[in-house]
């Protein structure tokens, strides 16, 4: 029998027991993570190493220092991680890892890992993708959460409208034609010389500015459709900020940091309000690195409240990548027997549509 058939008769038997224990791997970017969870939304052991202080002095993410970074703490973190939530590895039921997208060779240090997992200790191996990670972080952060519900997945690769119809069921409303929302925050940031990444930096400057001190665009904000674009309003930004440079002109970062964010925010608020009211939904669920922007939780959770809508985001840790989402989305995912084989690939471009 092979490795996958052997596997497929055996999530038969796990999926009837009282408690699965999932390790969850999540190297797409630039965390390390490993959780162990217990029947999807309990976190026993949680790690998550943080390679940003490596990459800041470059503006952004270095993919080959990543993926070397990677093969140094994997090991030791899945070890730290069995340590904190108290089994062995004879406990685990199965392995779930990110496998796409991401960059390819961060992506392959987690995907080998959990293959060499899987195999040696004869479990069943999940392929996750990431953006089904991220909004399953919801599930640990809302214990009362079910589907179907309405997430606007917000991140440093994505910007995605979905109707999350069931556990593991997917269909995408609208989503960037270019940058992502997290991608324009870094880019305003290395604009303006504030380091990286630029979120968090420009969501606490923003605090201290005046948000209608620029009218930057709001692309697309009018359009019927569910698509966003933040190309056009980076290029406002950084041309704005050129010409004051030329004409030797004084400005508060605080303000342009405000008046970005405020566009920003204005047109994801106005989408994600749209597409509920139009497939009808009173749920809605933030996730990825810019749910952690206090602004946007506070403005989209009070256009929700005023609609009767009731707005969901994970804690902060959660809203960063991490192995716990994985192991929550590997969990649904096993209990619909969707597992992988051996043959289970990084995939950058990996398509959400594709897992359904
Ligand atoms: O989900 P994530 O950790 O990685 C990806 O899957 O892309 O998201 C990282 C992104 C970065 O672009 C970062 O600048 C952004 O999330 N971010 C924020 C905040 N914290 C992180 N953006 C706005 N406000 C924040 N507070
Ligand atoms: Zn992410």
């Amino acid at each position: 029998m092979t490795y996958f058939s052997e596997m497929k008769e055996k999530v038969k038997n796990i999926k009837h027991k009282n408690e699965i224990i999932i390790l969850g791997i999540e190297t797409s970017c630039d965390e390390t993570s490993a959780a162990v969870v217990r029947n999807g939304r309990e976190v026993l052991g949680h790690k998550i190493a943080s390679q940003i202080e490596l990459h800041k002095k470059y503006g952004g993410v270095v993919p080959e220092i990543a993926s070397r970074k990677h093969i140094e703490v994997i090991n030791p973190i899945i070890d730290e991680t069995i340590e904190e939530a108290g089994v062995t590895l004879a406990d685990l039921d199965a392995v779930a890892v990110t496998h796409g997208p991401g960059l390819v060779g961060a992506l392959l240090v987690g995907v080998s890992t959990a293959k060499a997992l899987a195999y040696g200790l004869n479990i069943p191996l999940i392929g996750v993708h990431h953006i089904e990670g991220h909004i399953c972080a919801n599930y640990i952060a809302h214990q009362e959460l079910t589907p179907p519900f309405l997430s606007l997945v917000v991140s440093g690769g994505h910007t995605h409208l979905i109707w999350a119809k069931d556990y593991g069921e997917y269909e995408i409303l609208g989503q960037t034609l270019d940058d992502a929302a997290g991608e324009a925050y870094d880019k305003i940031a290395r604009t303006l010389e504030l380091g990286y990444p630029g979120g968090p930096i420009i969501d606490k400057l923003a605090k201290e500015g005046d948000a209608n001190s620029v009218e930057f665009p709001r692309p697309y904000i009018k359009d019927p459709h569910y698509n966003f674009s933040f190309s056009g309003l980076k290029t406002a930004v950084i041309n704005y900020l050129h010409t004051l440079n030329q004409r030797g002109q004084k400005y508060r970062v605080e303000d342009i940091a405000a008046s970005f964010q405020q566009a920003v925010i204005d047109v994801l608020v106005d989408k994600t309000i749209k597409a509920a009211q139009d497939i009808k939904t009173d749920k809605v669920v933030l996730a990825g690195g810019v749910a952690a922007n206090s602004a946007l939780r506070d403005q989209l959770g009070q256009s929700c409240q005023e609609r009767g809508i009731k707005l969901y985001y994970p804690n902060l840790l959660l809203c960063t990548d991490n192995g716990a989402m994985i192991a929550c989305a590997g969990y649904y995912r096993l209990l619909k027997g969707k597992i992988s084989d051996l043959n289970l690939n990084a995939v950058p471009g990996l398509a959400l549509i594709n897992k359904i």
